[in-house]
């Protein structure tokens, strides 16, 4: 418990039962007017407290679903590329992607923007680590076979044109026949139909819940998004609130081309099945 309160100490804020209580129930309007992104909410958002909550729920960060990510990027590039493909995980958070890869003997680098997850990531010491925004990558043109992009990982920017311009630059670094793999666990069309479960509640451990409101902002072109912590005897920590775009196949397929990817091919869970899954391959 002790561990948990500090981390959320570090970037989630103690607000009143009654305030935390009304924005989990009150109507999408009034929501989406409290829960603005900040432009910049991936610097305050993913730090010590995400970290600290990503571990402790099923489906989050957890070995299991490591395993489960890493069977599926190795089907994936056994069906697509030569054998031992060069790896950039973008972002790689800490590292539990590019650690595992490496640890089966491929060449990977691993790229987020956070120093703290990086000196995590590089405690392991089986992958290359460098800090990086995904909108300009430190990395020569063509020398990547394998661009991953894992756990709802792209979609962060308030601005279409970094969108495109993170596209852009997965596509220039990798060489021809290579392909970038974005894995998510939103269903992106349900949600923009209005049919996506927009109320989370999860245990993390030491009687602490965490609830999760999700409201498709029309305006935005995605989810807007506050998270709680209810931890027993104290009152809510809220998180910065934050911001996932959402993209259908067609969207899929024009910011592909935009970029200059030649194909888009996308796997889904079947509607209504849980856990949800979305694997998108651009191909170059
Ligand atoms: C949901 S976590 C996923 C991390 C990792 N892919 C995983 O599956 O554990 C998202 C990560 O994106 C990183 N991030 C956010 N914005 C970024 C940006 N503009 N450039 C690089 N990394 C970014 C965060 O620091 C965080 O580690």
């Amino acid at each position: 418990m002790d561990a948990l309160n500090e981390a959320l100490d570090q970037g989630f804020r103690q607000v009143p039962t009654d305030t935390a209580r009304h924005l989990w129930s009150c109507p999408d309007a009034e929501f989406l007017a409290a829960a603005r992104p900040d432009p910049a909410w991936p610097r305050h958002y993913f730090g010590p407290a995400y970290a600290a909550l990503a571990s402790r729920f099923a489906g989050g960060d957890t070995p299991a679903s490591t395993q489960r990510d890493i069977d599926t990027i190795l089907r994936i590039a056994t069906d697509h590329l030569a054998p031992r493909p060069r790896i950039l995980d973008i972002p790689c958070g800490t590292g539990r992607h590019a650690n595992a890869l490496a640890g089966e003997g491929f060449d990977v680098i691993g790229l987020d923007l956070q120093p703290d997850y990086l000196r995590t990531a590089r405690a392991d010491g089986r992958a290359a680590y460098a800090a990086a925004d995904m909108r300009d990558l430190p990395i020569p043109t063509a020398s990547i076979d394998l661009v991953l992009n894992m756990w709802n990982s792209l979609g962060y920017f308030l601005d279409a044109a970094d969108e495109a311009a993170t596209l852009s630059e997965f596509r220039r670094v990798l060489r021809p026949g290579g392909i970038v793999l974005v894995q998510q666990d939103l269903d992106a069309p349900a949600a923009l139909e209005g049919r996506w479960v927009q109320h989370m509640k999860v245990p993390v451990g030491d009687g602490a819940l965490l609830l999760l409101r999700q409201v498709p902002d029309a305006a935005l072109g995605g989810l807007a998004c506050l998270s709680w912590v209810m931890l027993p005897g104290q009152e809510p920590f809220q998180g910065p609130a934050f911001f996932l775009r959402l993209r259908d196949d067609a969207a899929w397929a024009r910011e592909g081309e935009a970029a200059g990817f030649t194909r888009v091919s996308i796997a889904r869970t079947p509607a209504g099945v849980v856990p949800h899954e979305t694997l998108v391959l651009l191909h170059a």
